[in-house]
């Protein structure tokens, strides 16, 4: 098994006046004492936090809830519910449009997870 060793890490941040002015970007590297070490480990722990949504976002999200939300939609516009195919699908649809509508609330919106 081998590992990746970073050199650098490039962390970025939305100006606080907004996005519309770009982003501040720091640029962090490897350090084996004092703060920049702590710092380091943290730049570190950044990107592996942002890695471990890769498959919850892509992979869970994207291609298997958001993917098929077309064809949900396309289905109910146009086949008529006594098409076979239109019979066969609706089971595997059912729920799907209403929890992607939660996810997209409660889950992926701009403002972060909404506890309630
Ligand atoms: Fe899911």
């Amino acid at each position: 098994m081998t590992h990746d060793i970073p050199i650098a890490i490039e962390l970025s941040l939305p100006y606080l006046d907004g996005d519309k002015f770009g982003a501040v970007r720091k640029v962090y590297t490897p350090a084996k004492d004092g703060v920049e070490a702590a710092i380091w480990q943290l730049a570190k722990a950044y990107i592996a936090m942002n890695d471990s949504g890769v498959p919850q976002l892509i992979s869970h999200w994207l291609n298997t809830h958001a993917v098929i939300e077309p064809f949900i939609i396309a289905s109910n516009r146009q086949l008529s519910v006594f098409h076979e195919i239109n019979k066969h699908l609706h089971p595997h649809f059912r729920d799907t449009m209403n929890i992607n509508a939660a996810a997209r609330n409660l889950l992926i919106n701009s403002e972060g997870i909404q506890y309630s």
